[in-house]
């Protein structure tokens, strides 16, 4: 595959990047632009890669037809992070480097993974020039929000590593580990409505599962996802129930879980809910209101019931005995795997783009996946879970 390394701060990440790329078997060749030897070297990258790198000095290159050479077999290439400057220059057919020349004669599947202050992302034109690219074919990676090197916030981050890693993956046919499984995932809170404009609900917001969908999806798997209302879009190319009440959550997943492959239970749901609903909203007298509630259906032990050759994944939501608590859930509701979430910490969790959970499976120690993005958290969490899969039939016979 190709590299392409343009000048962005993201760019001191593409040593990192490309190790990674090439432990999944990958042979990297990088191209990189003047601007991105501000942020990284291609010393850097030679080392890793193994290759010399294409760089902005033409006189440097061993034969002077490399950027057309480059091009010849690859199967994918990415260009990351791809600053502004980069995507308004492709999109217009300008070719005033080696990066941009070699990238117009490219035949092989293109991906762009722009990285920018937030308010650069959202300007008009960027966001021309990235609809312009992909209505010619050209894959543009939405970056990730967060907060971003210049202290601004929002959208303009890199994504996490894994994602690029996994994505090359998928394009170059090298992972599709989930290819013909059937995936729910749940993701999201549930809302138990009081009376007509009120209800009790708590905080998540659902990035841990969406995450998880997305990532089944890029490994090839079928998914649908169910969920209550999320701060978060619900990503293409996947089967999309939105429900509200646990009891909604219960019925969605009821009526499709015989069929699927894995069940990964992110929700938060509700354990209880008020047990009487006013249609109409409640007034007040200035007397006290208490509100009686009565339990909700444990989701996952009900399917847990039900489990048969399904894998299944929980979450476990702790503020203390972490390991403990959560062990005792993954037996209490008949789990492979559950993922312990220490949701005391402000710093991951709820209302944050980090996580940092426990894997626990059956047997064998937790393993710690330290604080990292979710969607990186969520490849490796499936890395885990598709270990308990049953081969497949075309896998056993081949
Ligand atoms: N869960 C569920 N149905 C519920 C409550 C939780 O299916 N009514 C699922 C969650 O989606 C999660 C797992 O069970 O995957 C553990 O949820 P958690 O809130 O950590 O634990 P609870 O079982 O609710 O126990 P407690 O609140 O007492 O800690």
């Amino acid at each position: 595959m190709l590299l392409g390394v343009t000048g962005g701060i993201a760019a001191y990440k593409t040593p990192d990047l490309v190790r990674l790329l090439i432990k999944k078997g990958f042979d990297v060749r990088v191209a990189m632009t003047k601007n991105a030897e501000q942020f990284v070297t291609p010393v850097s990258l030679r080392s890793v890669s193994g290759h010399r790198v294409l760089t902005a000095d033409w006189d440097t290159q061993e034969d002077p037809f490399d950027h057309l050479n480059v091009g010849a077999g690859l199967s994918v290439a990415l260009i990351a992070p791809a600053t502004a400057n980069f995507l308004g220059k492709l999109a217009h057919g300008v070719a005033d480097d080696l990066l941009l020349t070699t990238v117009l004669a490219l035949e092989c599947p293109l991906y762009v993974a722009p990285a920018m202050n937030p308010r650069m992302y959202a300007n008009p034109a960027v966001q021309e020039n990235i609809k312009t690219l992909t209505a010619r074919g050209i894959t543009v990676i939405p970056p990730s929000a967060g907060a971003m090197a210049c202290g601004d916030e929002g959208e303009g981050r890199l994504p996490a590593l894994e994602t690029l890693v996994a994505l090359m993956e998928k394009a170059a046919g090298l992972n599709a580990d989930l290819s013909g499984k059937k995936i729910i995932v749940t993701a999201g809170p549930t809302e138990e409505p009081i009376d007509a404009v009120r209800f009790i609900s708590n905080r998540s917001s659902g990035r841990m599962g969406v995450a998880i969908a997305e990532a089944a999806r890029e490994r090839g798997a079928e998914v649908t996802l169910i969920h209550g209302p999320l701060a978060v879009p619900v990503p293409d190319n996947m089967t999309d129930v939105p429900v509200r009440t646990a009891k909604e959550m219960l019925d969605a997943l009821t009526e499709r879980f015989a069929a699927c492959d894995m069940l990964v239970m992110a929700a938060a749901v509700s354990d209880f809910r008020p047990a009487r609903v006013s249609d109409a909203k409640v007034k007040k007298n200035g007397a006290e209101l208490s509100i009686a509630l009565e339990p909700n259906p444990d989701i996952l032990e009900r399917l847990g019931r039900m489990k048969g050759g399904r894998v299944i994944i929980g979450f476990a939501a702790e503020t203390e005995n972490l390991l403990a608590n959560a062990r005792e859930k993954l037996m209490k509701k008949n789990l492979d795997l559950i993922c312990a979430n220490d949701v005391s910490r402000s710093d991951i969790g709820f209302d944050s783009a980090y996580n940092e959970v426990h894997i626990i499976g059956r047997a064998g120690e937790p393993v710690l996946l330290g604080r990292m993005e979710k969607r990186a958290l969520a490849h490796r969490i499936l890395d885990e879970a598709v270990k308990l899969l049953p081969p497949s039939r075309a896998a056993a016979q081949g």
